[in-house]
């Protein structure tokens, strides 16, 4: 089978100066201008996310907040023992000199830093899901359009020039009508299923316990519901709040979809018995309804935390005319469309079928295959460039929202439909109901 594999052009979002630059008179901000951010929770991907946010020209990091001293301590480390470093997030955004800050908490501490942080005038880089509780998304909504503050949400597949380019292909009917979506991500792990490493120094002196907490049920010190958040519904949002909504992002950028208005899921905690109190396997089904942006159609997602055959993710776009997959980039694949129906005339008499067969020969004379035509099939591949990071580019996409006080894709309304069905995923499964979701108004149906 022949195959084709192109790169994607350079020269996205990533290093691109060019803004238009009337826009940047909103916030007094010229394209050239540096923006200083500060990150709240400095865990393992706010050090991500303050990494590729100073990757991004003219940002400069101002500040780390984190309840747990010793992330402190590795800040500065890692970014110089003259950062500004607190343990209190308030302090961060009472500063005059932050333009945004990074919000890369536990799950439950998201609606409410955000909300917080625009209403003290700072745009926000928030983790995803946008909120650990559906009806904390409109608050979120509602305050961004309030103050109006530049939000991002931040599943960075919506950045990525992979799914830029499977937008573009769906768009222009590669696969034909599209019927249907499955998306997976399995692993099988103990770092993969959440058993993070417990720091030896973890003591109430070295945490703010209380603060950890927020608005989540009041518990004496426990390290592990700190450093294996994720287990735990108090804090996390499961694996569909953590992986599924990616899924959910990815897809719906591609499709143009606003969200499903069924939602059931089940499963079940097969292995990592662990204490925790969300399943290590998922399986959500999703329907899709017609809109003017795509045909009805449906969506099956999975995670599982145990899969002994090895750790894998993707999506699979199947349509009338194709399949297309996202991976390790887009893979487009085709069959010839047959003009020929065929007979299944086997089980006729001997002059049944030799008149069917006759007849089918009448009015399709045979042809050469394409591969006889010397046409290859159309199985093409699409790669981004080697070392390109979507998470790099989600962050000079929202920096560049931030210099011009411009939209970005992924804000509050956008990361709401992406978190919504995540999270209508875990009350099916704990309920055992289908669950009704109208993803124009963004809320559950009763
Ligand atoms: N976009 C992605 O690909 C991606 C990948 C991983 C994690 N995430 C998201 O990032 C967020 C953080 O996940 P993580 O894996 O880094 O967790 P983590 O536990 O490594 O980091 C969270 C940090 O927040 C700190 N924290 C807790 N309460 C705080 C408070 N009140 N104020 C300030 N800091 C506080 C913790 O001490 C910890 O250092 C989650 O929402 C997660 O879903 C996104």
């Amino acid at each position: 089978m022949a195959s084709t594999r192109r790169h994607f052009l350079q020269g996205t979002a990533l290093g691109a100066a060019a803004l238009p630059g009337g826009l940047a008179q909103v916030t007094g901000k010229s394209p050239n201008d540096h923006i200083q951010f500060a990150t709240i929770g400095i865990g393992g991907m706010g050090t991500g996310d303050t990494e590729s946010a100073m990757r991004v020209p003219g940002s400069k990091l101002v500040g780390v907040c984190d309840i747990y001293q010793g992330r402190l301590d590795r800040a500065k480390e890692v970014y110089g023992s003259g950062l500004y470093t607190t343990r209190d997030y308030r302090e961060i955004l009472s500063r005059k000199d932050i333009d945004y800050v990074i919000i890369s908490t536990p799950d439950h501490l998201h609606a409410p830093l955000s909300i917080a942080a625009m209403e003290a005038g700072k745009d926000v880089y928030v983790q995803k899901p946008m909120v650990q509780k559906w009806e904390d998304g409109l608050k979120v909504v509602e305050a961004a359009r309030k103050t109006g503050r530049v939000i991002q949400v931040g599943s960075q597949r919506v950045s990525s020039v992979v799914y830029q380019k499977a937008r573009q292909l769906l768009q222009s009917g590669a696969i034909g009508e599209l019927n249907m979506v499955e998306a997976w991500w399995d692993r099988n792990s103990a770092i993969g299923a959440w058993q993070y490493s417990i720091p030896l120094d973890a003591t109430p002196a070295n945490i703010d316990w209380d603060r950890f907490i927020g608005g989540a049920p009041k518990r004496e010190f426990d390290p592990i519901r700190l450093f294996r958040w994720r287990n735990y519904q108090d804090y996390g949002t499961g694996v569909a709040g953590d992986l599924f909504v990616h899924l959910f992002s990815g897809m719906h950028f591609v499709t143009g979809a606003l969200g499903p208005n069924r939602v059931f899921a089940s499963g079940g905690l097969r292995f990592w018995k662990d204490g925790r109190d969300v399943p290590d396997v998922l399986l959500g089904l999703y329907d899709y309804e017609k809109t003017p942006a795509h045909p009805a159609f449906n969506l099956a997602l999975r995670v599982n935390f145990v899969n002994g055959g090895g750790e894998t993710s993707g999506f699979k776009f199947t349509g009338s005319d194709g399949v297309m997959t996202i991976g390790n980039g887009v893979t487009l694949s085709r069959l010839p469309k047959e003009k020929n129906p065929g007979t299944s005339a086997g089980g006729f008499d001997r002059a049944t079928q030799a008149l069917i067969l006759a007849e089918n020969r009448k009015k399709y004379p045979p042809q050469k295959t394409d591969l006889e035509n010397g046409e290859p099939l159309a199985n093409e591949r699409w790669l981004a460039p080697r070392g390109y990071s979507d998470q790099d580019e989600h962050h000079a996409n929202f920096a560049a929202a931030v210099r011009a006080h411009k939209p970005v894709t992924e804000d509050a309304v956008f990361g709401l439909r992406a978190a919504g069905p995540a999270l209508l995923s875990n009350l099916s499964y704990y309920s055992r109901q289908t669950m009704a979701w109208d993803p124009i108004n963004m809320r559950v149906k009763a």
